[in-house]
C-alpha cells in the first residue's frame, strides 16, 4: 500500500497542545529526564508563537514535527541569516515511511525561499541528514573530568539581567564569531541539566548546566588570565563535568593542559548552505555554543 503524502504546515496553538506531550515523551520523560521542553527551550516552544514549528500531518493528525530557530550569525566578514533545526520527530508507529524526510525537504525549501543563508543542526544520526544534503563538520570537542568529593563552595545563580548585559559586552570583545542572543537564550536548558549556573570573574565567565551531580559547561569566555581561577571553581564543583568547547580556543588550550580531563572530538554539527554566498562558508571554523542550540 502506498502511504498517503503528508500535509505540511506551520503549527497552530491547537497543534502545539497536541504536539508538546509527544515531544516531551520522546526527548525528555521517556528517557527518564525531567523538565518539559517548553521550560528548557522557552524561545522555541512558545505556545503563543508556534509558527517556527513545522508539522507533517497524515489524515488530519500529526505524524512528524520539527522546530526551526532563525538566528543571526555574526562573523568579521558579514552577518548571516541562519536557521537551526531541532526536535525532529515522527510518531513511533509512523516511522520509516519517509514522513520526516518529506518534512525536512519542505523545511529546507522554505528556508531557501525565505533567503536564509545556511542552516545548522546537531544530530546523533548523521546518515538521515546526509541523505538530505547536510554535511557533518564539527570543530567541537567534549572533555570529561571526575571529582570524587565535589565541593561547590558558593551557590551560583543563573545569569540575571545585569549579568546578561555584562556577558554581551564580553562576547562582542572575545567572540568575533557568534550567534546574536536575546534574554531568552540565557534561559536555555539542554537535557540533562535542570538549572543554569553562572560563574563570574572580573572579565571572564563560565555558564554551566547542572543537575546537582553532573555539570555541563556550555560556554567559557573572556580574559585568558582569569581562566585558572575559573577552572579552580569549576573543577571542584561537580562529580562529573562535561566540557563543551571549540577546539583550539584559548580556553580549550588552557584546559587541555590540565590533568584528568579526557577529550573526544565531537561529530554532531551538520551544515546546509542555502544561498550561493554560503557555499564557501567556513563551516569547519564555526562553533555554535550549547546555550544557542536546539
Ligand atoms: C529520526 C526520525 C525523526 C525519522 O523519522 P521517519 O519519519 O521515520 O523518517 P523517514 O521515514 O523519512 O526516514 C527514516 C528511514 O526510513 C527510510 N525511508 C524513507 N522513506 C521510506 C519509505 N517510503 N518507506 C520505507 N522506508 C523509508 C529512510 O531511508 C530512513 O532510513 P534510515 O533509518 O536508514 O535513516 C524518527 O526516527 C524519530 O522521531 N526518532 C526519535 C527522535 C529523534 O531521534 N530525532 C532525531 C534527533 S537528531
Amino acid at each position: 500500500m502506498v502511504a498517503p503524502a503528508p500535509t505540511i504546515a506551520s503549527c497552530s496553538v491547537r497543534d502545539f497542545d497536541a504536539l508538546l506531550p509527544l515531544l516531551d515523551q520522546e526527548f525528555i520523560f521517556g528517557k527518564d529526564r525531567q523538565l518539559s521542553l517548553q521550560q528548557r527551550f522557552p524561545a522555541i516552544l512558545d505556545r503563543h508563537h508556534p509558527q517556527n514549528i513545522l508539522l507533517a500531518s497524515v489524515e488530519g493528525s500529526i505524524a512528524s514535527a520539527l522546530a526551526t530557530k532563525p538566528f543571526v550569525w555574526v562573523t568579521p566578514e558579514r552577518r548571516w541569516r541562519a536557521a537551526m533545526i531541532g526536535m525532529v520527530y515522527t510518531r513511533p508507529q509512523l516511522r520509516g515511511r519517509g514522513t520526516a524526510s518529506a518534512l525536512m525537504r519542505a523545511t529546507q525549501a522554505k528556508l531557501a525561499q525565505e533567503s536564509f543563508d545556511f542552516a545548522v543542526l546537531w544530530a546523533a544520526q548523521p546518515d538521515f541528514y546526509a541523505r538530505l544534503g547536510w554535511s557533518g563538520i564539527d570543530c567541537g570537542t567534549l572533555g570529561r573530568v571526575h571529582t570524587t568529593s565535589p565541593d561547590p563552595i558558593q551557590s551560583a545563580l543563573p545569569p540575571g539581567a545585569a549579568d546578561i548585559a555584562w556577558i554581551e559586552a564580553l562576547r562582542t570583545q572575545y567572540a568575533p564569531e557568534r550567534a546574536e542572543r536575546t534574554y531568552k537564550t540565557y534561559a536555555t536548558l539542554l537535557p540533562h541539566a535542570q538549572r543554569l549556573e553562572l560563574l563570574r570573574g572580573d572579565a571572564a565567565y563560565a555558564i554551566a548546566g547542572t543537575d546537582d551531580n553532573q555539570g555541563y559547561l556550555y560556554e567559557v569566555l573572556g580574559d585568558a588570565a582569569e581562566l585558572p581561577a575559573l577552572w579552580a571553581r569549576l573543577a571542584t564543583r561537580y562529580h562529573t563535568l562535561y566540557l563543551n568547547l571549540r577546539r583550539g580556543t584559548p580556553a580549550q588550550s588552557f584546559l587541555s593542559a590540565q590533568r584528568g580531563i579526557t577529550w573526544q572530538a565531537q561529530r554532531l554539527a551538520m551544515w546546509l548552505p542555502l544561498a550561493a554566498r554560503a557555499r564557501g562558508a567556513r563551516f569547519g571554523d564555526w562553533y555554535v555554543p550549547f546555550l544557542d542550540r536546539i
